[in-house]
């Protein structure tokens, strides 16, 4: 992560998620950016802990004052009693930021009185900085909000900018959501695995890995999954006799549509509960 122009940032909620921003941000401070650090958290992680009182972070301050960034990690309903704290943080200045899923920018806004918010979706594999965070800005931000918060979401991996808040349900149901529609993927295919004769553990292995693999060959070479998988199909041979089941008319592609359908759906739902 590279050095921060000297923002005072505080993060509320230090669990899995604020964890890994934090950690980001303790190296960018050992880099020589300039952030002042204040974390909220009631049960403090011991290591982070002394590595935050090594960068001279301020932890669990009795009476907290304005700062520039507002950062909220805590669990969605744990929002209402943090907002009750957090909002001692905010001033005329404070730009929020905050990763929970489905608490929209206008309940930030009331809960907090705030104007300049930006609401954030990362996802699981951000906990060990592999993870792709798609954010949306209310309109009161400046380019440099934008700029500051990119810089704070780098930690959890890539950054994607939305043009509006609306689109967060898509991003819910595809990369939100979507770590778990490979995970099933890598169960089912070991359990096919294990109809073809091997014992459990080795298939599991072997899928796990496959799936692996397979992404991080896509990212390191920066090749389309369409391009990578022509390379591993030969006419006539083994992969496109599987391909001809999994890309035919009624195959994955319809499958999936209907699955990032459902959970953009229950994202829209949520959001308006
Ligand atoms: N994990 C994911 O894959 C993922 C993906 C997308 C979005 N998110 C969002 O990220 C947010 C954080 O998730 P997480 O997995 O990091 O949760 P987490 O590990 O439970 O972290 C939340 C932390 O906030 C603390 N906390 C609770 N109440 C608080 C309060 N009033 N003031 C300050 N801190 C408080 C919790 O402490 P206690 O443990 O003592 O309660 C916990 O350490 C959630 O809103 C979630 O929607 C997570």
């Amino acid at each position: 992560m590279s050095a921060l122009d000297a923002p005072t940032i505080a993060l509320v909620g230090a669990g899995s998620m604020g964890g890994a921003l934090v950690r980001g941000w303790i190296e960018a401070v050992r880099k020589g950016g300039g952030l002042t650090l204040t974390v909220v958290e009631p049960n403090f992680d011991p290591e982070l802990e002394r590595e935050l009182e090594t960068v001279g972070a301020v932890l669990n301050p009795p009476e907290p004052g304005p700062v520039e960034v507002l950062v909220l990690a805590v669990k969605p309903q744990a929002f209402a009693d943090a907002a009750q704290q957090a909002r001692k943080f905010v001033g005329p200045q404070t730009c929020v930021l905050s990763i929970m899923a489905g608490v929209t920018m206008d309940a930030l806004t009331r809960a907090l009185g705030a104007e300049r918010v930006v609401r954030a979706m990362p996802n699981l594999p951000s906990r060990i900085g592999r993870g792709v965070t798609a954010y949306a800005a209310s309109p009161a931000c400046s380019e440099q909000d934008r700029q500051l918060v990119e810089q704070l979401l780098e930690p959890l991996g890539a950054v994607e900018p939305l043009a509006a808040e609306r689109l967060m349900d898509a991003v819910t149901a595809v990369s939100g959501s979507g770590p778990a529609y490979v995970f099933l993927l890598a169960e089912v295919l070991a359990v096919a695995a294990e109809q073809e004769g091997l014992d459990r553990d080795t298939a599991m292995r072997l899928a796990s890995r496959t799936v692996a693999g397979a992404g991080a060959l896509m990212l390191e070479t920066g090749e389309t999954p369409g391009a990578l998988r022509k390379q591993v199909m030969s006419p006539g041979g083994t992969t496109e006799a599987a391909l001809d089941i999994l890309a035919a008319a009624d195959g994955l592609a319809p499958l999936l549509r209907r699955a990032v359908a459902a959970a953009a759906k229950r994202s829209r739902d949520l959001g308006k509960g």
